[in-house]
């Protein structure tokens, strides 16, 4: 005799009832992901055990007329993983992404994440998942300054004025009591316009679009990188003010000057390694390259003009106290987030926990009974 199986089905809204968008308490629980990071009681996915996940690559151009062909910001990507402590969950985010989308109403990209029982591989919950996964986007850099940036920062600047930087606002500004003021600049000023609007009912601070790159970071305590690939977003390091905490989530593309004079965190040490790795690989390293958020410094560490992966800092090991925090006010912090499963499965299974608490959700089945002939 068989058992049934039954998991929970929550849809965008139960995720919001379940308290999604709450970032401060999205921060906590992502700070405890990153000290089991560190601590080593996790897996991601390929042999290294820290890939970012598997992607489905669409070619140029296809003799079947139904196959899907390559586009800006288009693919799928499976982010499967294992996360340890009091979370003790498999689990896989999966998304497709078409910057086609948003002409259709729809987000750029649309994820859902399911847990599994880590003994098992039953199903434990599917989830809607644009919430959870910018959601615990946006707590990455809010748990980055907590510990990198300065306390007094008031000045945040905003590059990229989509939902994923909505989410590192949200979880930024959860750490920066002083906050007074937000730049927003976007490559569309009326998207800019409506992210500033959104800024000041939401923070209750003042918020300016600047259309200005070069004005926008000179006064910016703290910057927030998260935009797309419609354009490369190239800035130099003089454009920055002394002691900005910069924390990047998406695209860059600085001058040399501004990895070599600016201290460096990374997320995940080994989740870059695991990027080298990929792209030495595959068929077009330098191709590889261009499409992480790591490239260009990866690049600059193949010609030696940077040390080893090994030798940066990890937020993990800050966090621990085994790698220092700010150390004065004047530092300039750069800050890479790539993104980890590892964030989706704390994040989803805190918004699950509580969905079984307050009695959210749908319940579905799996079966009654396995099938077996
Ligand atoms: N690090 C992570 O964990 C993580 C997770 C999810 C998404 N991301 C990345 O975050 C970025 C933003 O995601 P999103 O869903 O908000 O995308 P989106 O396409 O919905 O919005 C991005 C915004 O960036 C703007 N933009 C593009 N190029 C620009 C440029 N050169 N200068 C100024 N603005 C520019 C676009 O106009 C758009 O408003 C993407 O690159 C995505 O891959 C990172």
């Amino acid at each position: 005799m068989g058992t049934s199986t039954n998991f929970l089905y929550l849809s965008e809204p139960d995720c919001i009832d379940a308290g999604v968008l709450d970032a401060a308490r999205c921060v906590d629980v992502t700070q405890e992901a990153f000290d089991l990071l560190a601590s080593g009681d996790y897996l991601m996915g390929g042999p290294n055990h820290n890939s970012h996940g598997m992607g489905l690559v669409f070619p140029e151009s296809s003799p079947f007329p139904n196959m899907p062909v390559a586009g800006p910001d288009r693919r799928f990507v499976a982010m499967p993983g294992y996360l340890g402590g009091r979370f003790d969950v498999c689990g896989n985010k999966w998304y497709g992404s078409n910057h086609a989308n948003t002409a259709k109403g729809l987000p750029r990209s649309v994820l859902t994440l399911m847990l599994n029982d880590k003994d098992t591989g039953e199903p434990l919950c599917l989830m809607s998942a644009n919430l959870i996964s910018s959601a615990r986007t946006g707590a990455v850099p809010g748990v980055a300054a907590r510990h990198l940036a300065r306390l007094d920062s008031r000045t945040v600047a905003v590059l990229g004025c989509g939902p994923i930087n909505r989410a590192c606002l949200r979880g930024i500004a959860s750490q920066l009591p002083k906050l007074e003021k937000v730049y927003c600049y976007d490559l569309f000023a009326e998207t800019a316009e409506k992210f500033a609007s959104w800024v000041a009912q939401e923070f209750g601070v003042e918020a300016v679009v600047e259309p200005d790159l070069k004005a926008a970071l000179n006064d910016a305590d703290v910057v927030s990188v998260a935009a797309s690939r419609v354009e490369p977003l190239v800035v130099e390091e003089s454009w920055f003010a002394k002691g900005a905490t910069i924390l990047i989530s998406g695209p860059i593309t600085p001058d040399e000057a501004f990895w070599s004079n600016s201290r460096i965190v990374l997320d995940h040490v080994p989740l870059h390694e695991a990027y080298v790795e990929e792209a030495v690989a595959s068929p077009d390293k330098q191709a590889a390259y261009n499409g992480v958020i790591g490239g260009p410094l990866y690049r600059l560490i193949d010609e030696d003009k940077l040390p080893a992966l090994t030798d940066f800092a990890d937020l993990g090991s800050v966090i621990r106290g085994e790698s220092p925090a700010r150390t004065n006010d004047d530092e300039r912090i750069a800050f890479i987030a790539c993104g980890m499963s590892v964030f989706d499965l704390s994040w989803g299974y805190e918004i699950y926990r509580t969905a079984q608490e307050r009695g959210l959700g749908t319940e579905l089945q799996l079966w009654n009974s396995p099938y077996t002939d």
